[in-house]
């Protein structure tokens, strides 16, 4: 990674923690202002930042971070504003990468929910939709329309909506492309062990999961399987222990 797309992320973190502590505590009808932990966050993360690439920044911090300003408002203005002008640039970064992931019936009836999910969950993804649902044969057909030339594509498609299929959303840094990677190759047969197919499957008629291969099929299939409700966007506490620069 280049140093300054590392130094953006590092900004771009500093900035959403700042802008999540003054959201909070603008949304808090009390006047406590910001809660310690955001603000020591963020000015933890600016102060690194700082140390290496913005000594503004931590001049500033330690010249003015008078105790009354540690304690009110005043010490919002020693963030520079170079990184708070970032909170437009975060808006959009906020919008993390997702993608559609799906046990087929057979990973369901195997009963590899759990430890499918906990592949995902343990990598460091976040899960932001799930539901259990018995797509139709027209549903399915739409799911795999990309496939419809196939001499397989009748099959595949009754066998989809044959049961119950587990549809999720997942977000995180290259989610689209790791995700495919935890998956394995679409064939089982070469799949490499350590990956969901290569260790959980056989053949390719019955490989258990599926996951969107590119980020506009993730959009579209995200788009298919889920109305926009029914994807929750929350901060994991984890976050600041997934994320991070050194
Ligand atoms: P998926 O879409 O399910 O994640 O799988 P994929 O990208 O790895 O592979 P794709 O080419 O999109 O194929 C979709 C599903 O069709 C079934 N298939 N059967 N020769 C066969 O019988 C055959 N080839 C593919 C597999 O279930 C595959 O996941
Ligand atoms: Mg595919």
């Amino acid at each position: 990674m280049s140093s300054s797309s590392k130094l953006y992320q590092s900004a771009s973190k500093a900035a959403r923690s700042l802008l999540s502590a003054v959201s909070q505590a603008q949304r808090s009808s009390s006047s406590s202002v910001l809660t310690a932990e955001g603000r020591n966050a963020a000015l933890a993360t600016l102060t690194n930042l700082g140390r290496k690439t913005l000594p503004t920044v931590y001049s500033y911090h330690k010249a003015g971070g008078s105790h009354r300003h540690a304690h009110g408002w005043g010490w919002l203005a020693a963030v520079p504003a170079a990184v708070y002008m970032l909170q437009d640039q975060e808006a959009h970064a906020a919008e993390m990468e997702r993608t559609f992931i799906a046990i087929k019936p057979d990973g369901v009836q195997r009963g590899l929910i759990s430890e499918i999910v906990s592949r995902f969950e343990r990598k460091g993804y976040k899960l932001v939709a799930i539901k259990l649902i018995v797509p139709s044969k027209e549903f399915a057909q739409k799911h795999y329309h990309d496939l419809k030339d196939r001499p397989f594509f009748n099959g595949l498609c009754d066998f989809l909506s044959s049961g119950p299929v587990l549809a999720m959303v997942w977000e995180g840094e290259g989610v689209i492309k790791y995700g495919r990677k935890l998956i394995g190759a679409t064939d089982p047969q070469k799949s490499e062990p350590g990956t969901i197919r290569g260790d959980l499957a056989v053949v390719v008629g019955r490989n258990i999961i599926h996951g969107s291969d590119g980020p506009e099929t993730a959009k579209d299939e995200i788009a298919l399987w889920f109305e926009p409700k029914e994807l929750v966007s929350y901060t994991s506490n984890t976050e600041k222990w997934i994320y991070g620069v050194n």
